[in-house]
Formats: structure tokens, sequence, C-alpha cells
């Protein structure tokens, strides 16, 4: 019985050092690609920073990757997240949304910081989350981003 012990655990150590070099590619097309969001939804500097630091890691085309997102698994784990999350609400790809999606999605973004699901727990645990005076002020800022979205699509049905 021991003896089979010891076959898994070595077993595991080589699968681990195996996987070491299998590397996700990362995602970091920097943060020119989130201009044309920043110039059409106008936030205070506040806003920005706190977008950039809580956000864009998972929401953009650039993300900044803690030391342990070198070592696998954490690497595929991360890596999924950023997957996930840009295919739901990417701000790199902001041109290419249309009024009606750009209006949707922040009204998601309202609902998600309001209910402090976003970011996601897992993120808040290494990063910190939002206070709730941050919170508030992404929300307005993401409330008043959404009129000329809205007065658009009102445009659009005349
Ligand atoms: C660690 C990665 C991560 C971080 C950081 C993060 N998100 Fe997300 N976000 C996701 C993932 C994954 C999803 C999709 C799954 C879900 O909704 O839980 C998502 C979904 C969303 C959606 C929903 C889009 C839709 O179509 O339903 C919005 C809006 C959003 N995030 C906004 C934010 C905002 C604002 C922040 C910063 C305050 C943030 N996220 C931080 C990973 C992240």
């Amino acid at each position: 019985m021991k003896k089979i012990l010891k076959y898994i655990l070595i077993i595991a150590l080589v699968a681990l050092v195996v996987i070491q070099f299998i590397r996700p590619e990362k995602n970091e097309g920097g943060y020119e690609s989130v201009n044309a969001f920043l110039e059409e939804t106008k936030p205070s500097s506040e806003v920005a920073a706190l977008l950039k630091s809580h956000c864009y890691d998972c929401h953009s085309n650039q993300t900044v990757y803690p030391w342990y997102a070198e070592v696998a698994p954490f690497s595929f784990w991360l890596a999924d997240h950023v997957k996930d999350g840009k295919k739901h609400f990417n701000v790199s790809d902001w041109a290419q949304y249309s009024a009606k999606r750009k209006d949707h999605k922040l009204e998601e973004l309202v609902e998600e910081v309001e209910q402090g699901e976003m970011p996601l727990p897992s993120y808040t645990w290494m990063h910190g989350n939002l206070s709730k005076e941050e919170q508030k002020l992404m929300m307005q800022w993401a409330q008043v981003a959404r009129l000329q979205y809205k007065m658009e699509l009102e445009q659009l049905e005349d």
C-alpha cells in the first residue's frame, strides 16, 4: 500500500513539472486599445484609475500579471478568467460594439458592481475590492455614459 502511494506521489510531481512547459498565451496587447472607450465614456481620472486597477485585467487587451501567473495550474486558471471576461465585455473592442450593445454592457456593469459581483471574488482576494464610495462613482459614471447611447438608439427608432 505504501508503495502505491509513493508511485502516485511521484507521478503527480512529474505531471506538475511537465505542465509548467505548457504556457497559455498572455494578454498583453497594451493600453492604447482602451483609448476609444475612454474618449467615449469619459470617466473622471479617479474612475479611469479604478477601471485600470480593478477591471482591465479581465476586460481589456492588457493584463498585469501577478507572479503566480507564471506557475501552472494558476496560469491556466487566470488565462481562462481573462478569456471569459473579454468574451462578455472587452473595452478594447468598444469601437466595434453597436450603440445597443454598449448601452447594455454599461447596464450590466452597474448591476454587477452594485451587487458586488465584479471584480470577481477570486480577484479581490489578491487585489482588494472597491469601496462603497468607489462603487458609487463607477455606477454614476456608467449611468451618465449610457445617456449618449440611449439618445442614439432613440434617434434610430424615429
Ligand atoms: C478576474 C477577472 C475579472 C475582473 C478583474 C473583472 N471581471 Fe467582469 N467578468 C469576468 C468574467 C469571467 C465575466 C463573465 C462571467 C460572469 O458574468 O461572471 C465577467 C462579466 C462582467 C460583466 C458582464 C457582461 C455581460 O455581458 O453579462 C460586466 C459588465 C463586468 N464583468 C464588469 C466588470 C467591472 C466593471 C470590473 C471592475 C470593477 C470587472 N468586471 C472586473 C471577469 C472579471
